[in-house]
């Protein structure tokens, strides 16, 4: 059924000087084409969203929308044949909160083309307590391994490992049968970060990489979500023939470094782009994070619970770096 009342939504106004973003009334009858009207159920907060919520990053490639790269929930409606009303399902990137309206609304229309049958093994929560950190995280560990990682290779280095993708990944890669390590900002976090399954934790404060192009190798493999320094200091220190799945730009956009790393060790800098993964990638992989990938830490990497109003305080706090786990938006 198609919403007779208006309805709350978190909306972006990217043209507007200054800057403007909040909850707003809106109807049905402004949303987008899409075969498929779905009641939000849930969605969360990425670092993109921050970005995007805030106008800190030009995210937005239309001047008005709704936030939230990431939704689940049932439809209400379709005009697919692939899905009928009452299926759960989840979208994540696809264009949400970038050229279409994303999940912070409570009804949402998306193509069927974008959207995944919420798999056995997750509810719509868990879905979205992954939702695309998690789906990231999953995605770098697919792609080293397509590029030949095992776990007999050695421990595989996490940075930014409080944040949401870093939890996921610790958390994932444990499931997996990897040694994970933990690089963070914040030493208190340590004990979460070994409860969730870090067999070592390392203090950003305490890194030291040495000046030469290529230091003692310390680690298999990376999922690196911090980029410029911690980017640039890994390809480094990286064993022969270990991957780094370059995910995230946290601490900064700039990479520096020498081709020793790349002839010498055969080191692989995999690109990890989560927005737009062809569709047959991005539906096995959610079959394997509601299997043997699922995290099995998700009620704990889940920090917090909000509702809209609560958006503007989680992007500050997690652009200013001081993010812990993930935050679930609650329709
Ligand atoms: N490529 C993709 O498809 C994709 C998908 C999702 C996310 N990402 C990117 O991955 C990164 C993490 O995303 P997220 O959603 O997990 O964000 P998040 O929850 O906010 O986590 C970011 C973490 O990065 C670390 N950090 C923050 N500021 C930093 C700084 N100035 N220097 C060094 N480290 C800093 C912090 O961890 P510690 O304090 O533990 O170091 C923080 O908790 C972002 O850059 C995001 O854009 C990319």
């Amino acid at each position: 059924m198609v919403p007779e009342a208006p309805f709350r939504a978190f909306r972006i106004h990217a043209d507007a000087k200054p800057f403007r973003a909040g909850i707003e009334q809106i109807s049905a009858a402004p949303l987008q084409a899409g075969e498929l009207l779905i009641k939000t159920a849930y969605s969360s907060v990425n670092f993109k969203d921050a970005l995007a919520g805030t106008g800190t990053g030009k995210i937005l490639r239309v001047p008005v929308l709704t936030g939230g790269i990431d939704a689940a929930g049932q439809v209400v409606a379709s005009r697919d044949p692939g899905f009928k009303e009452g299926d759960a399902v989840l979208v994540t990137g696809s264009g949400l909160s970038e050229t279409r309206d994303g999940g912070y609304a409570d009804y949402l229309r998306v193509p069927a083309a974008v959207t995944v049958a919420l798999p056995a093994g997750l509810s719509l929560r868990e879905a979205m307590i992954l939702g695309t950190a998690g789906f990231t995280a999953a995605l770098a560990l697919w792609q080293m391994e397509a590029n030949g990682q095992t776990p007999d290779q050695g421990p595989i280095v996490v940075t930014g490992a409080s944040g949401g993708v870093g939890m996921l990944a610790i958390d994932l890669l444990t499931t997996a049968g990897y040694e994970a390590h933990a690089i963070t900002g914040k030493p208190e976090q340590f004990d979460a970060l070994i409860a969730l399954g870090a067999q070592q934790c390392i203090s950003r404060k305490d890194l030291y990489w040495g000046q030469r192009p290529l230091e003692t190798s310390r680690w298999a493999g990376a999922i690196e979500c911090v980029g410029g320094e911690m980017l640039s200091g890994l390809t480094r220190v990286i064993h022969p023939y270990g991957n780094i799945a370059c995910c995230g730009m946290a601490g900064g956009a700039e990479l520096h470094t020498t081709v020793m790393p790349f002839i010498v060790r055969g080191l692989s800098v995999l690109g990890i782009a989560s927005a737009n993964t062809a569709y047959c990638v991005r539906r096995s992989l959610w079959e394997r994070l509601a299997t043997r990938w699922k995290p099995r830490h998700l009620e704990t990497i889940c920090r917090n619970e909000k509702s809209l109003d609560a958006l503007p305080l989680v992007f500050d706090t997690m652009l200013s770096g001081g993010s812990f786990g993930r935050t679930l938006i609650r329709l």
